[in-house]
């Protein structure tokens, strides 16, 4: 989709002077006087009613007319009609490059409505920014039906996080090129909560342990993402601005300008750099794997001496050009399919060049630049099959002399999924090999299956997902030894890749909120004391009285529930995990936790606990650092035993004495 960038309508420069909220005139959209009741509501910066009969600056995109109608209107006698649309990307666009402010956050309304006798559809809000004769479309408000009876709001904040020389909003259809209306459009200036002072720099709370990370994009290194950045981080991950489709969209033709932005910030700052990612099945433009005539490349062994050509000329390109700013490459991502036998993903990287493209993008990566750590990333590495398979092809490679310095787990997790013990074993699996880990992409959505949607994040989502930042980065400092760093897949949950992967949903994965103010998820890598546990919900409010941090809600007084499961079990051995549940009201500290074992099944190692063992008996205690057990809280345990002729679960699970129920 690309449009002409005209300017039809001129509108007079406006200087949003931010400090003291002042409203801005422009010539057609009509001012507001009214001052903000409060300075955290949103101020109007412009509006189009189109009452005074002008298009009030709304103009076309590409030929079809827009014009001002008395056919329907959403308030008022008058709307604007958008008419002879010839694709679905035309429709009436707004110019905003003298009204927006980079870096700062608007929301956007306008009410959209099929014309009389056009079949229902989708529309959308979306932003079209220019730069040096290149366009890019953002969307504020995502497809939304709509028909020729009802008027239907589209709303949405949108921040500008580049330089541009052109900016415009408009609406579009998702498909075909019904007549529409639209009216009564607003562009409010959104006043934020100021950067918290007096709460602790999470990069001081883990300096003993590992440096932490976020990944940022334009808009989290201006303004007050970039002082919330700059407060609480070490390093930074670059989301996109590396990725291959963003520096060498088109055979030698490279972009740097995301990447030197936020690369140069991070120098400025004292950020240290992850680079991501070298070599991926995504994000990778398709020339990188056709024939200069269009043709998929094969196996065949010019094709394949073609694509590692290309490789090493893209890593050389792109690693030169950052040499010492850039400490630690993702030089490979997302290699490993569990469901393969041999584990390895068949993506057009590996059907060309079998694993000969591993092999050449680290040995290039280590030829020019061969200080920095080198590390193959993936998701799910917790996944014991998947976890296996990535140990063993990194233990394969290395022995091969190929220079992998490190594993990178994303941790794209949520508030229920995986376990501790599944994310311990998950570290304890690399250990033998002697590479550097990280975590590389973290982040704890709110969902746990994909039918979910919540408008605003429920308070016990919110509460659960504090426990498991509490409870994984408890972890991860107890394996600091072993980790070079963590890093978040983001800053704050104003702007999350969640929200729109793997259905589009407001998600908040984060630790800082959409006003980037502190989560309980941050108090609980912070000071799990100060979790609030009774937030007020703002969705499905539960009957009890205090809010359940998990998703279960409470059942008595005194009770409990355990959950145990074995995860592996091979001749003479296994490994488990139990899940105890408080499910009482009160909070325990400093608890044991008992069962009995019916085989005579003996473990010899178990994490996340104390362990005595005496006969078929087994007592737990805690380790330092989960005594405890807030009502609704749980307490995971994993361990590995023996068993002889059969292994059979354990019975009688208690809490201090008390009989948990099982589940
Ligand atoms: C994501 C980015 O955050 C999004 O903005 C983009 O649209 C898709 O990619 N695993 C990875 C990251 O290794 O590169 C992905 O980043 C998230 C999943």
């Amino acid at each position: 989709m690309r449009a002409p960038w005209t300017r039809r309508h001129r509108l007079l420069p406006g200087l949003l002077a931010l400090a003291c909220l002042a409203t801005v005139a422009v010539a057609a959209a009509v001012p507001l006087t009214t001052p903000p009741a409060r300075a955290a509501d949103p101020v109007l910066v412009l509006d189009a009613t189109f009452e005074d009969g002008t298009t009030q600056g709304f103009r076309s995109r590409a030929g079809e007319t827009v014009a001002v109608s008395t056919a329907v209107a959403h308030g008022g006698t008058h709307s604007l009609l958008a008419s002879g649309r010839t694709a679905s990307w035309q429709g009436p666009a707004l110019d905003l490059l003298d009204e927006m402010v980079k870096g700062t956050r608007y929301t956007l309304t306008v009410w959209v409505r099929l014309a009389a006798g056009q079949s229902p559809g989708q529309v959308r809000l979306s932003v079209q920014r220019d730069s040096g004769g290149t366009s890019a479309y953002d969307q504020v408000v995502g497809d939304t039906a709509v028909t020729a009876d009802a008027w239907v709001r589209l709303s949405g904040t949108y921040v500008l996080a580049h330089d541009v020389d052109g900016l415009s909003a408009y609406v579009e259809t998702a498909s075909g090129t019904a007549d529409l209306h639209i009216d009564d459009f607003t562009m409010a200036y959104q006043p934020t909560k100021p950067v918290q002072t007096d709460i602790p720099a999470l990069r001081e709370v883990l300096a003993a342990d590992f440096p932490i990370g976020a990944a940022i994009g334009n808009r989290q290194i201006i303004g007050d993402q970039a002082v919330l950045l700059r407060r609480h981080f070490d390093t930074v991950t670059p989301g996109n601005a590396l990725k291959w489709d963003a520096t060498q969209p088109t055979e030698g033709t490279f972009r740097w300008a995301d990447a030197d932005t936020q690369v140069g910030f991070a120098t400025d700052n004292g950020l240290a750099v992850r680079g991501h990612t070298l070599v991926w099945h995504q994000q990778t433009p398709a020339w990188v794997f056709t024939d200069t005539d269009g043709t998929p490349l094969t196996s065949d062994p010019a094709d394949k001496a073609l694509l590692l050509s290309r490789l090493e000329a893209h890593i050389r390109a792109v690693v030169g050009r950052y040499g010492d700013a850039i400490g630690v490459w993702d030089v490979a991502n997302e290699v490993i399919d569990e469901n393969q036998s041999d584990g390895l993903r068949r993506s057009r990287w590996y059907e060309i060049s079998g694993l000969d493209y591993l092999r050449t993008a680290f040995r290039v990566a280590r030829e020019v630049a061969p200080t920095a750590r080198l590390y193959i990333n993936d998701y799910n590495t917790n996944v014991p099959a998947k976890r296996d398979k990535l140990r063993d092809l990194v233990s394969r490679l290395r022995a091969e002399g190929v220079p992998i310095d490190g594993v990178g787990h994303q941790m794209h997790v949520n508030v229920q999924w995986p376990s501790i013990a599944e994310t311990e074993a998950m570290l304890r699996a690399f250990i033998p090999l002697g590479v550097e880990q990280q975590v590389t992409e973290m982040d704890v959505s709110i969902y746990v299956d994909n039918g979910e949607s919540f408008p605003t994040p429920p308070a016990d989502r919110l509460l659960t997902q504090a426990y498991r930042y509490r409870d994984l980065f408890a972890l991860y400092r107890r394996y600091a030894d072993e980790l070079t760093s963590v890093t978040l897949w983001g800053l704050a949950d104003d702007d999350t890749w969640l929200d729109t992967f793997p259905v589009a949903r407001k998600d908040a994965p984060l630790l800082f909120d959409t006003e980037l103010q502190a989560k309980s998820a941050y108090w609980g890598i912070v000071d799990p004391t100060r979790i609030n546990p009774t937030p007020t919900p703002t969705v499905s409010p539960t009957a009890s009285p205090t809010v359940s941090p998990t998703v279960t809600p409470t059942t008595g007084p005194d009770s409990c529930r355990a959950t145990y499961t074995v995860i592996n079990q091979w001749p003479g051995g296994f490994q488990a995990s139990l899940k105890i549940t408080n499910t009482g009201a009160r909070a325990r500290e400093g608890w044991t936790v008992r069962w009995r074992f019916p085989d005579g099944q003996l473990i010899s190692q178990l994490w996340n606990g104390t362990v005595r063992q005496d006969g078929p008996d087994v007592a737990v205690t805690p380790t330092s650092w989960n005594s405890a057990l807030p009502a609704g809280g749980t307490v995971e345990f994993g361990f590995l035993a023996g068993w002889s002729t059969s292994n059979n679960r354990p019975v009688g699970f208690t809490l201090d004495g008390l009989a948990c129920t099982t589940g």
